[in-house]
């Protein structure tokens, strides 16, 4: 066989080898290879989660149990709480709130069937700490949004302290 043919063959080898390959890294042959990762009980995006397990602690502490009505307020609206309360309604609130809570957030024109809550009126204002803590947590239905996956349990308090500052 000559130098040339040998080669030829050797070439058509390697690219038959290579291309077969391919089937596998583009997934065209695909194998089930044992993933541990997978077999566990933890649910994917867009799923419900799953219940919690008997006799569960939250690691943030109960902050409020369904059914059980408004929690009471455990954060003294003091200097530190306040400060950070009117950072955290900086980032989440005031976009839809205003600055100044009274509902003319940059965005609250381009809400179509709720406008934003004036949080200086009465309305807010005489509802209590727990139940305004509920409202940041849990939203209302079709109007505020929830947003107790955006602030920590701490962090809404600082928040509700932050709100009262907030009368006229
Ligand atoms: C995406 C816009 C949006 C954001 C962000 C938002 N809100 Fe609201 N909020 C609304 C709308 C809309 C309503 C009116 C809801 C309704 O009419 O059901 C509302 C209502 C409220 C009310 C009154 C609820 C009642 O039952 O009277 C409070 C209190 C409130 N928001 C607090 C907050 C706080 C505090 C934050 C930030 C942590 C916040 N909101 C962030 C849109 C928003």
């Amino acid at each position: 066989m000559s130098l040339t043919k040998r080669l030829l063959i050797l070439g058509a080898v390697v690219a038959l080898f290579l291309g077969g390959g391919l089937f596998f890294t583009m997934d065209v042959i695909k194998f089930e290879w044992l993933s541990f990762m997978e077999v566990q009980p933890s649910y994917r995006p867009m799923e419900e989660p799953l219940p919690l397990p008997a006799r569960a602690v939250p690691v943030e502490g109960a902050a409020y149990i369904p059914g059980m009505g408004a929690p009471v307020n455990p954060v003294e609206a003091d200097e530190v709480s306040l400060t950070r309360g009117k950072m955290l309604y900086d980032v989440h609130c005031a976009l839809c709130h205003g600055a100044e809570g009274r509902g003319d957030g940059v965005i609250a024109a381009f809400l179509q069937e709720r406008k934003p809550a004036d949080l200086t009126a009465d309305s807010v204002q005489t509802k209590s700490d727990g139940a305004l803590f509920l409202v940041i947590s849990n939203g209302t239905e079709g109007g505020m949004p929830a947003l107790n996956e955006n602030l920590t349990v701490r962090e809404r308090w600082d928040v509700v302290n932050y709100l009262r500052t907030l009368k006229p």
